[in-house]
């Protein structure tokens, strides 16, 4: 019998289904990777130390914003640091620069003193929470 081509092959089916269950089976792993990533990445910066550069990076007076690790590290007095999350506790919005003693957040005008990270202006009312910095060897490190 000749070849017809309106006629399906006869596992043309067989190998839809075949495709359908191959997406499924990616799309399962794309989860299940997007999930782990996740847990990896929390746990990242606590393996590799929170390392943030030099303390020689940070202004007496002022202080570095590092917004991958949505921190701001200051140095209110020469040797003395000091580290809070870069969330500004208004909206959320990352900190945006230090100086004049205070870090600001681009949003809405909030300011926080780089010595407590209390509230210097608002709207925010809410001091940014610190968080735990340790100098090794002159370098800066998280936790
Ligand atoms: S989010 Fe920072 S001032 Fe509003």
């Amino acid at each position: 019998m000749p070849f017809d081509p309106s006629q399906p092959e006869p596992g043309s089916t067989r190998r839809g289904m075949l495709v359908g269950v191959g997406l499924v089976g990616v799309a399962g792993t794309l989860s299940a990777c997007g999930g782990s990533k996740d847990d990896d990445s929390s746990g990242d910066a606590s393996k590799s130390g929170g390392g943030l550069g030099k303390t020689s990076d940070i202004p007496v007076g002022g202080g570095k914003i590092f917004k991958s690790e949505k921190v701001v590290v200051t140095q209110p007095k020469q040797g003395e640091f000091k580290a809070f999350t870069a969330v500004c506790t208004h909206r959320g919005c990352t900190v945006g620069s230090v100086s004049g003693g205070q870090i600001h957040c681009p949003c809405h005008g909030s300011a926080f003193n780089v010595t407590d990270g209390s509230v210097a202006k608002g709207p925010a009312d809410k001091p940014l929470a610190s968080k735990s910095v340790k100098v090794e060897n002159g370098e800066l490190k998280l936790g």
